[in-house]
């Protein structure tokens, strides 16, 4: 149960403590927790761009909207997918499952360590890639899923209760 409560108490944080910075060897830590994740066939068709820099973290959230906590973050995750890393299609059929994957995990690990975190879209949104693709130096195949702004709390929010029996069909629907 201890585990699960992990996963129960899992909740988004905006707001994060000035000047409490995210140690590296925290960010790889959830880092490695995201290529922990399941992918269809092992592809792991991945990669994870960590970022420190207080002037890159105010550039990025000028740019993106949603995603306007990073002006406060100590970090950022951008979760990445590239679609083309095997010949045989899978990656291609299944980064955007893989990487979803993959960004729980961080969610799940931050939660471990204490960490405030939050999901902001990219992927599909045209719009939000085209202007971070330049400041991240991305290459043309790889595409950007999503942002994971981090840091200590500033907030206490309670995690959302989400169950609803009616949403559980046993047997059939
Ligand atoms: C695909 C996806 C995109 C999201 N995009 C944003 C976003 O752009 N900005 C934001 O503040 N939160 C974003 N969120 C976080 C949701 O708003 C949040 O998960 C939801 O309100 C439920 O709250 P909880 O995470 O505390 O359970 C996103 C979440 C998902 C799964």
């Amino acid at each position: 149960m201890d585990d699960l409560n992990l996963i129960f108490n899992r909740k988004s944080i905006r707001h994060y403590q000035n000047g409490k910075e995210v140690g590296k060897d925290k960010l790889k830590l959830l880092i490695q927790a995201g290529m922990s994740a399941p992918s269809a066939v092992n592809i792991c068709p991945w990669e994870f761009i960590a970022v420190t820099d207080a002037g890159l973290l105010d550039s990025l959230a000028e740019r993106l909207p949603n995603a306007s906590m990073l002006r406060e973050a100590a970090a950022a995750i951008i979760v990445c997918g590239d679609p083309e890393r095997d010949d045989s299609g899978i990656a291609r059929k299944f980064w955007v499952q893989d990487c979803s994957a993959a960004t729980e995990n961080i969610l799940l690990a931050a939660e471990a360590l204490g960490l405030g975190a939050v999901w902001t879209g990219l992927y599909p949104d045209q719009e939000r890639i085209g202007k971070i693709r330049p400041l991240l130096s991305l290459p043309e195949r790889i595409i950007p899923l999503n942002v994971i702004p981090l840091g200590y709390p500033a907030e206490k929010i309670l995690p959302k209760d989400k169950w609803e029996e009616s949403r559980l069909h046993w047997e059939k629907w």
